[in-house]
């Protein structure tokens, strides 16, 4: 298996955060949606618009280069302003990692190691969105996450983080 390793998210990251979003954007196989228009939707540039606000929390995972090959994040929103809003207070997590090192470890464990930085910060839910057919569920089910919520194609999921 190749070698990454995980470090926390910077004020620098947020170009590449921006990538992976376009990335959680286009799971599915051949999905097409260029950057700009991603990222011109107002809930999908909310996930990284002005990165890194005082709560937001992330972790990178890179490979032996140094270079960035996957992140997870969280962010707190307001009603309304994400697809995964449970509560105030409760942050929702987006992850994504690049094509080439899919399968290999790396969602795994950004999931881990963001659940122990939100835990670390005192928090005591994660919430995040998937859309249906996406295997992430199956992941997001074996970190501990449950369906509160379908809507739209999308469920939002919840973890404790006690
Ligand atoms: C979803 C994603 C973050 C998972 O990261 P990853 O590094 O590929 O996942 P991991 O290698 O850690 O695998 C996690 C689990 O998913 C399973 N899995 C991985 N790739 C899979 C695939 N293509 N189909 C089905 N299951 C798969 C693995 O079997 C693994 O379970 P295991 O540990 O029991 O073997 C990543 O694939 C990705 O960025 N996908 C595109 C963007 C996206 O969908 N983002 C999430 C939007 S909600």
């Amino acid at each position: 298996m190749a070698a990454f390793s995980v470090r926390p998210a910077l004020p620098n990251d947020g170009s590449f955060l921006a990538d992976m979003v376009v990335e959680a954007a286009n799971w599915r196989s051949g999905g097409i949606r260029p950057r700009p228009t991603v990222l011109s939707d107002p809930v999908c540039r909310g996930y990284v618009a002005g990165w890194q606000r005082p709560a937001d929390r992330g972790v990178i995972a890179v490979d032996d280069g140094g270079r960035a090959v996957g992140a997870a994040w969280y962010r707190l929103f307001a009603a309304g302003a994400a697809h995964g809003f449970v509560a105030v207070g409760v942050p929702e997590v987006i992850i994504g990692v690049t094509p080439l090192w899919r399968a290999q470890g790396v969602g795994r464990a950004l999931m881990q190691a963001l659940a122990d930085t939100a835990r670390t910060a005192g928090f005591s839910r994660l919430t995040l969105s998937v859309e249906h057919g996406n295997f992430a569920e199956t992941l997001y089910r074996s970190e501990g996450f449950t369906v509160v919520e379908t809507h739209a194609g999308r469920d939002t999921m919840v973890r404790s983080l006690r």
